[in-house]
C-alpha cells in the first residue's frame, strides 16, 4: 500500500485508540497482542526510550523486530532518544511503519521528518509539556502526525497534564485538516473525552488498558467513549 494510501486509512479509521505496549507482560507477547487485535487494536504505540533523552531504558530494534514477527497490525515507533537521526533507517526497517521523534531532541527537525516520508514511513513529530505549539510551526507542512505530550515521557502511569489540550487545539489551528493529532500520557477514562473534544484523533494508552485483567473489555470501552466526542 502507498505511504498516501495507508495514512488515508488511518486518518479514516479515528478516533483510535493506539495501546501502548510498555506495560504488557513481555513474556507472553503473542498472547498479549492477540487479545488487544481481537478487541480491535489497529496499530501498536511501541515506546522506545534510551536513558538519555528521557530517564528510562525500556527496549529498542529487537524488540521492534519481534512485535512485526508476530502480528500484522502496524507499529508505531515513538523515539524518545537523543539521536534519531542515526536510527530512523533502522527503526523503519525493523518493522515500524510510523516513525514519532521529539522536536526536543534535534536542532532541526525538518530533515529528519522529510527522510522518514522519503522511507515511506508517516512521520510525526513529537512535543513534551513544556515545548509551546509555535515551536514546530515552520516544521508542519512535513509532518503527517503530531504527538501532543500529556505527561513528561519516560514512565507510565502518569498523570494527565491538561496543558495539552490547548496545545492540541493551537496545532490543529497552524495546521490543515489532514494533520493527524495523537495525545500519549495518562489518557485513561476520565481524560478520554476532553482529549478527542480538544481535537486529539489518535489516543495512546497504556495503563488505561494494562492495568485492567480484561484489556479487551478496557480498549473496547475507551473506544467507545472516544467516538461519544
Ligand atoms: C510515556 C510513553 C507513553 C506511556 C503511556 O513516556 O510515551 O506511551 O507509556 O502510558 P500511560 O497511558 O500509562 O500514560
Ligand atoms: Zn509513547
Amino acid at each position: 500500500m502507498s505511504r498516501r494510501d495507508y495514512l488515508a486509512n488511518l486518518r479514516a479509521a479515528t478516533p483510535a485508540v493506539y495501546p501502548s505496549m510498555l506495560m504488557c507482560d513481555f513474556g507472553h507477547l503473542k498472547d498479549e497482542v492477540d487479545r488487544l487485535e481481537s478487541a480491535g487494536a489497529q496499530v501498536l504505540h511501541l515506546d522506545v526510550m534510551d536513558g538519555h533523552f528521557v530517564p528510562n531504558l525500556s527496549y529498542g530494534l529487537t524488540l521492534v523486530e519481534a512485535f512485526a514477527g508476530i502480528t500484522r497490525l502496524p507499529l508505531e515507533a515513538h523515539l524518545m532518544i537523543s539521536n534519531p537521526g542515526d536510527y530512523i533507517e533502522r527503526y523503519f526497517q525493523a518493522g515500524a511503519s510510523s516513525l514519532i521523534i521529539h522536536a526536543e531532541a534535534v536542532e532541526r527537525p525538518r530533515p529528519l521528518l522529510e527522510k522518514i516520508r522519503d522511507l515511506g514511513a508517516v512521520a510525526g513529530l513529537a512535543i513534551n509539556p513544556p515545548t509551546a505549539a509555535d515551536t514546530i510551526r515552520d516544521c508542519l507542512d512535513v509532518c503527517d502526525q503530531v504527538l501532543v505530550m500529556s505527561v513528561m515521557p519516560g514512565f507510565g502511569g502518569q498523570e494527565f497534564d491538561r496543558v495539552a489540550l490547548d496545545k492540541l487545539r493551537a496545532v490543529r489551528k497552524m495546521a490543515g485538516p489532514d494533520l493527524l493529532l495523537e495525545i500519549d500520557g495518562g489518557v485513561n477514562q476520565a481524560t478520554v473525552g476532553e482529549s478527542v473534544a480538544a481535537g486529539a484523533q489518535l489516543l495512546v494508552i497504556g495503563s488505561g488498558i494494562f492495568k485492567h485483567h480484561d484489556y479487551q473489555a478496557a480498549l473496547r470501552q475507551l473506544t467507545a467513549q472516544a467516538h461519544q466526542n
